[in-house]
């Protein structure tokens, strides 16, 4: 049977515009997780955040919108709206590691509270929607997790999401497999695995170590390698993988002047994509050097066109 994998979110990066491009021309991926959406002021919500969310942009890949929450009539009242649109699954961050998030008990900053955790799930499952939740061990220690397990075994919750690190790691050193291992025994739950994902070894190594697995969730290795989620399918590498880089590359940069305003925010939006896609390329030091110094439109296509060209 073929694993389900599903693409991270990754805020700045995996909008609508990224991922109905990327569905087209890479294969792989079931589904993806949207970046979080939030309040603000109360109750409102950016319009622009929800048009992201609209059935009809989502069309290449299905998607599952991720809500940043630590009031729960918060998230009910995004839910509903989500509901509304259409959305049957609608997944809690729990993960978020950013200090201005998490030191307003938000994101990964709620982990440490069991008790908050299980009152707010209490609370919005009078949300006609399947929730799923996306977290992190702990925030500052890798053991939070095992008060926290307890918890969502009594909720009929679509899946729990495990990125195996803490949040004061934010995205750096090993994931803790071991602790993983714990948590998928413990968990009565769905467990998805997501973490350092890079390569169709690395996939193959968590997979035998974890069957019980019920999916995979990859953000970064996909973001640099795109053809990595089918690679783990079975997907050979295309004969001229540099020419098909390039045609996504073209429309999102096409896609993103339509719909953003100003050389520099194109640019910045580029840039991100590039941080991670320069992995793609042999001498990709070099590259993102060169692109991130660019500062005119021009000369980023002048740029971009000449990397293509000497890798195809
Ligand atoms: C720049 C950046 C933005 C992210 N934005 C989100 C987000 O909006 N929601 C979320 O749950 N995780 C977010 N993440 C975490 C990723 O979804 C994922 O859990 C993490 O990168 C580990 O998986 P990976 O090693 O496959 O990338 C973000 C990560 C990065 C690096």
């Amino acid at each position: 049977m073929k694993p389900i994998l599903s693409l991270a979110p990754i805020r700045g990066i995996t909008d609508a515009t990224y991922r109905d491009i990327f569905a087209r021309y890479f294969p792989g991926f079931d589904l993806a997780l949207a970046p979080f959406l939030t309040t603000y002021q109360g109750n409102r919500i950016k319009p622009e955040r929800l048009k992201e969310l609209l059935p009809e942009n989502n069309r290449s890949l299905p998607v599952i919108p991720q809500i940043l929450a630590k009031d729960p009539d918060h998230f009910i009242a995004i839910g509903r709206i989500l509901h509304d649109m259409g959305h049957e699954t609608l997944n809690w961050n729990l993960g978020c590691p950013y200090p201005m998030v998490a030191n307003k008990m938000r994101g990964s900053g709620l982990l440490p509270h069991p008790e908050k955790i299980e009152a707010f799930l209490k609370k919005v499952h009078i949300l006609p929607a399947a929730i799923s939740v996306k977290i992190r061990l702990g925030r500052k220690d890798s053991t939070e997790i095992f008060k926290l397990l307890p918890v969502f075994n009594q909720f009929p919750l679509k899946e729990v999401i495990i990125h195996p690190r803490t949040g004061i790691q934010m995205y750096g050193g090993a994931v803790d497999l071991d602790t993983f291992a714990q948590c998928l025994e413990l968990c009565k739950l769905p467990v998805v695995f997501n973490g350092d994902i890079t390569s169709p070894a690395s996939f193959n190594t968590l997979n035998k170590r974890f069957p019980a697995v019920s999916g995979w969730m990859i953000g970064r290795g996909a973001l640099a390698n795109p053809f990595l989620a089918g690679q783990i399918k079975g997907t050979p590498l295309p004969d001229n993988p540099a020419k098909i880089l390039k045609a996504f590359h073209d429309e999102l940069f096409e896609k993103y002047q339509e719909l953003l305003s100003g050389p520099s925010h194109i640019l910045d939006r580029m840039k991100g994509i590039w941080f991670y896609l320069t992995n793609s390329f042999a001498n990709n030091k070099k590259i993102l050097k060169k692109i991130q110094k660019t500062k005119s439109l021009q000369r980023y296509r002048e740029i971009t066109d000449e990397i293509f060209n000497e890798s195809t």
